[in-house]
């Protein structure tokens, strides 16, 4: 994949220094030196500073298909709009004269101490947006020291993400209406080390995407759902025919039933992925969910549900610390991630922004974009006083 000389020269110096932060001063000076890039010259468009400098340049390295499958969402994008405008809304108080010359952004997840609270949202066929797909997010996500959701509907099969990089990952379940394959394939998570499996239960149908009706999305020759490999649904298109609105990806059966049967034959955390309403959050926790996401699948299934940061504070108060809940959906902020957790979540998930990384510059620039939002988080709890996670409680929003 053809990157700028600037790009690879801030990717690789980025992930040869021992730390990544630190190497991003060393690697701004090596840029300018190189190519005499002066702060006012750095273009946008060859040197991505933020996660918006990322979504402009995608675009621009990825197929009209895959790009409109990535960014789109359904029917008006309203939600999907919305996601990230609602974090706008949100005003911040400062704190003044705090002592942050420390900052601790660790959280504990399930048993597993994270660096920080931003993980990778579980999302498909990353070989649209990169030819090294999945294993090249994993290798990104270990760089920068992100955990990764891994999907179902993943471009390579589970053992190959397993074993691309080191570092927690977790297994995003889409249970299938074949329910043997369903536990094989839990089985196989399982046996590769996956630490959580997270059920989304937010999709018995798709939403109406007409990004991709539009531009026929369907899996390019050579690109397969590799988890489904024996499933007729291995390849092809994911989009419901014109005379259904069901895809045969998706079950359209399940209920909390399954949720009962899947605790039933894994020892793994079971957490829900998709709860908007508190009363699901509450039946979740009693029929022994491990963790919920407050998430509005990135705007790609109901047009019109509200932001996830609206529907957060509703649902973390009805849970009230019973297990932990994470949100995802429009963060492309620092800012938005001590908001989210600052309105109860114990994490947040990003989807969109890595896959922007991975296209723009496969693993580095996945790492680049997780390393971005991280020291834009750092920055927003210096500025509002807050050295630990467990000390950003409401008062950071000014009201
Ligand atoms: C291209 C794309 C593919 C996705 N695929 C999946 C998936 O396979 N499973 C799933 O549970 N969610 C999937 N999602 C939803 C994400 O997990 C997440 O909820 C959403 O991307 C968060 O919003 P954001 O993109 O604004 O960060 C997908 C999202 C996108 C953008």
């Amino acid at each position: 994949m053809a990157i700028t000389r600037r790009e690879m020269l801030r990717t690789t110096g980025l992930l040869a220094g021992g730390s990544v932060l630190a190497a991003e001063s060393t690697v701004t000076g090596a840029v300018a030196a190189a190519g005499g890039v002066g702060a006012a010259g750095a273009a946008a468009a060859d040197t991505p500073a933020d996660i918006f400098d990322y979504e402009k340049l995608a675009p621009t390295r990825m197929t009209t298909m895959g790009w409109n499958y990535i960014s789109g969402g359904a029917a008006d994008e309203l939600s999907l709009r919305w996601n990230h405008e609602a974090y706008s809304r949100l005003r911040l108080r400062p704190r003044i004269l705090v002592d942050v010359s420390v900052l601790d952004t660790r959280v504990t997840l399930f048993g597993r101490e994270l660096a920080f609270p931003i993980l990778l949202a579980p999302t498909a066929y990353h070989k649209l947006a990169h030819p090294d797909g999945e294993v090249a997010t994993a290798r990104g996500a270990h760089a920068s020291g992100a955990l990764m959701v891994v999907s179902t509907s993943a471009t390579t099969s589970l053992e190959d993400v397993a074993s691309a990089a080191p570092g927690p990952k977790w297994f995003q379940l889409y249970v299938q209406p074949d329910r043997e394959f369903t536990r094989e394939l839990i089985r196989r998570a399982e046996a590769a080390r996956y630490e959580v499996l997270v059920v989304t239960v937010d999709s018995p149908v798709l939403g109406a995407r007409y990004r991709e009706t539009r531009t026929k999305f369907t899996l390019p020759p050579g690109i397969e759902r590799a988890n489904l490999k024996g499933l007729k649904t291995a390849t092809g298109g994911h989009r419901a025919t014109e005379d259904t609105i069901y895809s045969a990806l998706l079950d359209p059966k399940l209920t909390w039933k399954e949720i009962e049967w899947l605790r039933s034959i894994t020892k793994l955390p079971v957490v829900l992925k998709g709860v908007m309403n508190a009363d699901d959050a509450a039946r979740a926790v009693d029929v022994g969910a491990a963790g919920l996401i407050v998430s509005n699948h990135g705007g790609r299934n109901l047009d019109t549900l509200p932001a996830t940061i609206d529907a957060l504070p509703e649902v973390a108060a009805r849970i009230g610390g019973r297990v932990p809940v994470l949100v995802d959906g429009g963060i492309r902020r620092g800012t938005d991630v001590l908001k989210a957790i600052s309105f109860g979540a114990s994490a947040v998930l990003i989807g969109r922004p890595y896959l922007y990384g991975l296209a723009v510059g496969g693993a580095d620039g996945v790492a680049r974009v997780v390393n971005i939002l991280r020291r834009e988080f750092e920055m927003a709890m210096a500025l509002t006083g807050r050295t630990t996670v467990a000390q950003i409680d409401r008062d950071v929003i000014w009201r």
